[in-house]
């Protein structure tokens, strides 16, 4: 049956049938694949209902991404889930998030741990953060941090220069002397350290832009663009992304 998907370039396009796994599985796989879930609010609106549907219904596309890549072997999974920036949103908009994302935690905590799922966070615990959400935070990671299987890094009032300021700051309140302030030091003072940059970086919703998501980190990787809205994403959305990355061809500044 034809069915129609969009392209990584948010092309529509006519595939006979959605990509799987074995489609890509025999390329180069990302090691960590980062996803900025936009386009919710769109999603929402396009069907006459209130925004916040919208992030309702991303949660169904945020396990079938971490189902794919699950399905790959892609040890490093990151989510852009809520920026430094998202507070200027309406008060209602905030609150709704807060709340989804716990009983999100709340909901789906068992199954990722059931799948081997190790769940971090990253970004500042600041006092905007509700406490009853910083619970929920620390539980899923304490369930879950045995796992080795995959990552699932969730940028949770996460800031790409929030966190180098952070590292700057870990930096000079040890007194590091400027000699010894290199890249090395930086990203030693990053949220994850232990964490590799990300091969490739998906963007839902065809805005073509960065929104303050993993600066440092993205220095190298590829960036696919796509015009799905987030609610709309699945695995072989996943695939179509990687199989783009398979095309691609990195370089990091030198000749091949
Ligand atoms: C992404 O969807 C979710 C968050 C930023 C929390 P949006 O809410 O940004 O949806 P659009 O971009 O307005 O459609
Ligand atoms: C980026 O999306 C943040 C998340 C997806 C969590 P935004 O919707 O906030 O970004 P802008 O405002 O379009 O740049
Ligand atoms: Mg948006």
């Amino acid at each position: 049956m034809e069915q129609e998907v969009f392209g990584a370039d948010g092309a529509q396009i006519n595939r006979a049938t959605p990509l799987v796994a074995s489609d890509v599985a025999d390329g180069p796989i990302p090691v960590h694949v980062a996803c900025v879930m936009d386009g919710n609010g769109r999603w929402a609106s396009r069907r006459g209902l209130p925004r916040t549907e919208g992030h309702a219904a991303g949660e169904t596309a945020l396990l079938d991404a971490v189902e794919g890549a699950l399905d790959l072997g892609i040890p490093w999974i990151t989510m852009y889930a809520f920026s430094t920036e998202n507070w200027r949103r309406p008060a209602d908009e905030v609150r709704y998030l807060m709340g989804f994302n716990e009983s999100l935690l709340v909901r789906r905590r068992d199954e990722l741990n059931d799948k081997g799922v190790r769940i971090r966070f990253a970004g500042r615990r600041d006092w905007r953060v509700p406490k009853r959400v910083l619970k929920r935070m620390d539980e899923s990671v304490e369930l879950t941090a045995r796992n080795r299987r995959s990552t699932l890094t969730m940028a949770f009032n996460y800031g790409g220069r929030a966190e180098i300021v952070d590292a700057v700051r870990s930096l000079v309140a040890d007194g590091v002397p400027a000699a010894k302030v290199d890249e090395k030091a930086i990203r030693s003072r990053l949220y994850y350290p232990d964490q590799p940059d990300p091969d490739l970086m998906i963007r839902t919703s065809g805005e073509h832009r960065i929104s303050n998501f993993l600066l440092w980190q993205l220095a190298y990787s590829e960036l696919v663009f796509t015009g799905v809205l987030w609610p709309d994403f699945r695995r072989h959305h996943l695939f179509e992304a990687i199989q783009e990355f398979q095309r691609r061809q990195r370089r990091y500044g030198g000749v091949t």
